[in-house]
């Protein structure tokens, strides 16, 4: 059993039932379809899904197997042309786009491949800026905080220009935990990095999941990034086909390579 640590969570006004479900992310029948009629492309096939809190979730699959999309609809970022997306208990689907925008501020955190921190802001300001969006107090001594986790406390005053890429990844992850957010979404967080760099960035998601207790769905092509989560998923043609639990590199890599076998030879047989 996991301990709780320190996220205070009993003194917000979230219904009980919410508390209780112990999902972090669950979506149930996830469809998405780009167009109409023959040239429609099903990139979400009916996803079923239930990632419990305080998990560390990788998600791998071959190029256009729908991974991004899952992630967009799974963060509501993207609405699914059916079935029902849950977050922390929350039904988000039919929401309105103000209450969703709200939603994703206070309890989402997003690290994408290309860091999207504002150049004209000191990384200090651009850690704060999901508070500001969200029109809360700017609270330093958070920030303060967050940047000494990721060990950037001296880089506070500093652009993102002045920085290296794993560093701007760093704050990057400083600003999606600004928040103390249930689910942090990342979409290939490692791709632009070297292998040190990534493995810091991998072992401050893994800190995050395991002191703070967040939950993490991580999009990943690198088998040796997957292997920091608590689970692999593979998609495959806008469907789960299977998963991994505690594997190793080599494991992940060996299932993904007979995925990708597997996909392109029906790919073979449907052209
Ligand atoms: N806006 C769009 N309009 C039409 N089709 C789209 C759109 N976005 C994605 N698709 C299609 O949906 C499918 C899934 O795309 P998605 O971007 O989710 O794949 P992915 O697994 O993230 O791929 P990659 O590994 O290359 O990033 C693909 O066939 C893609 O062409
Ligand atoms: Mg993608």
């Amino acid at each position: 059993m996991r301990l709780r640590k320190g996220k205070g969570r009993k003194t917000d006004d979230r219904p009980e039932a919410e508390e209780t479900s112990g999902l972090a992310v669950e979506l149930r029948g996830v469809r998405r379809q780009y167009g109409r009629g023959s040239g429609a492309v099903h990139a979400l096939a009916g996803i079923d899904l239930a990632l419990p809190r305080g998990t560390f979730t990788a998600v791998m699959g071959p190029s256009g197997s729908g991974k991004s999309t899952f992630l967009q609809c799974a963060a509501g970022l993207d609405r699914p042309s059916a079935g029902s997306v849950r977050l922390g208990g929350t039904e988000i689907t039919g929401m309105r786009e103000n209450q969703l925008t709200e939603l994703r501020r206070s309890r989402l955190g997003f690290v994408f491949q290309a860091f999207n921190l504002l150049p004209s802001l000191t990384v200090e300001q651009n850690v704060l800026l999901p508070m500001r969006l969200a029109g809360q107090r700017q609270d330093r001594r958070r920030a303060a905080e967050v940047l000494a986790r990721v060990g950037l406390a001296h880089k506070a005053r500093c652009r993102p220009g002045e920085l290296s890429g794993g560093q701007q990844q760093r704050v990057a992850i400083a600003r999606a935990l600004v928040t103390s957010p249930d689910v942090i979404f990342a979409d290939e967080p490692t791709g632009a990095l070297d292998t040190g760099t990534a493995t810091e960035v991998l072992g401050l998601l893994r800190q995050a999941v395991d002191a703070l207790e967040a939950t993490v769905v991580m999009v990943t092509h690198d088998p040796a990034a997957a292997a920091w989560a608590d689970r692999v998923l593979f998609l495959a043609d806008g469907v789960f086909a299977g998963g991994l639990d505690r594997g190793s590199a080599e494991q992940i890599a060996a299932r993904m390579a007979a995925l990708t076998s597997r996909t392109s030879a029906m790919a073979g047989v449907a052209a």
